[in-house]
């Protein structure tokens, strides 16, 4: 009997292939308007899931539900502020109604402010617990009431929840408590079959962070983003800086089956800018 070709084996398995999919599952995307959580509605979709995406910025939704839309999948838009306990209920309640049930649910809103410590206000500490942390708290109770008997949640910390940077402070202080909120509900519904895991992105080109080389007046300093990209491009052993789509290829294994032996983790897409 001849040995089949190099060529003539499939790229993949479909048993392989069944364990990275989200095929005709249901997945709540949190901060979907723009950056990570927009490209998660987009990877998430391309896997086969019908999205729920949320945010506060309607006019980016809509938007993600037409890129959603171009790469044939199905997005129910509802807006949201994460940061509003009853909101999150509505926003669970509202992905039921696609289907019944909810099988991914990915907390990627999130806002930063940079500030000395000695000169953070008040509004701006409790507008970035508010959305960080309380967003992050109220998508992972309301995900684990309303998933039966298994489901895979996605937080998203980052790498300065691991290593502190001047002004910094408070941002670094609510990813950090989402790394211990995700162990923390991993021990809970664990023996529901929920898993419960986060990334930690590094730094990734997105709305976010473009605020560091964007004038006032909405124009983009060139030279200033070459240079910020340049340092941060270097602080990685791999020479180089993220996609939105390196964090979401991530948040895919741990939404698929192929990541359900994983709960309790921090997964650090950050080209080994920290080694936790
Ligand atoms: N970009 C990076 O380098 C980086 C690094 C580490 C972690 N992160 C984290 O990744 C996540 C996504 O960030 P991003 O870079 O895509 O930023 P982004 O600003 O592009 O996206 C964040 C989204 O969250 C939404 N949002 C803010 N407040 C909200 C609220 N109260 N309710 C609902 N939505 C709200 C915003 O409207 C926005 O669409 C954040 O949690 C961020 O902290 C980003």
């Amino acid at each position: 009997m001849t040995e089949p070709s190099r060529a003539d084996r499939p790229a993949m398995t479909p048993e392989l292939i069944e364990q990275f999919t989200l095929r005709g599952r249901i997945a709540v995307i949190t901060g979907a308007a723009g950056g990570i959580g927009r490209q998660a509605a987009i990877t998430f979709a391309q896997a086969g899931a019908d999205v729920v995406i949320a945010d506060v910025g309607v006019a980016g939704l809509e938007q993600t539900a037409e890129l959603v839309a171009a790469v044939g999948g199905s997005a129910t838009v509802v807006p949201t502020d994460v940061s509003d306990r009853d909101a999150v209920e509505a926003l669970a309640a509202a992905a039921l109604a696609v289907a019944g049930r909810i099988d991914v649910w990915a907390n990627v809103a999130g806002i930063i402010r940079y500030a000395p410590i000695v000169d953070v206000t008040p509004e701006d500490l409790a507008a970035i617990v508010a959305v960080n942390q309380f967003g992050t708290y109220w998508g992972v109770a309301a995900a684990g009431r309303v998933m039966g008997e298994g489901g895979s949640i996605i937080n998203i910390t980052s790498a300065g929840g691991d290593m502190p940077a001047p002004t910094l402070s408070v941002y670094a202080m609510t990813k950090a408590a989402v790394a211990h909120l995700t162990r923390c509900a991993a021990v809970e519904f664990g023996p529901r079959g929920i898993r419960v895991n986060a990334v930690a992105p590094g730094f990734t080109d997105t709305p976010m962070v473009q605020a560091n080389w964007t004038r006032p007046d909405g124009s983009i300093d060139e030279e200033a983003r070459a240079r910020f990209m340049g340092m941060r491009a270097a602080q990685s052993p791999l020479g180089t800086t993220a996609t939105p789509e390196d964090q979401t290829l991530a948040m895919l294994y741990l939404a698929s089956e192929a990541s359900r032996f994983v709960t309790g983790q921090i997964l650090r897409p950050n080209g080994g800018v920290t080694m936790a």
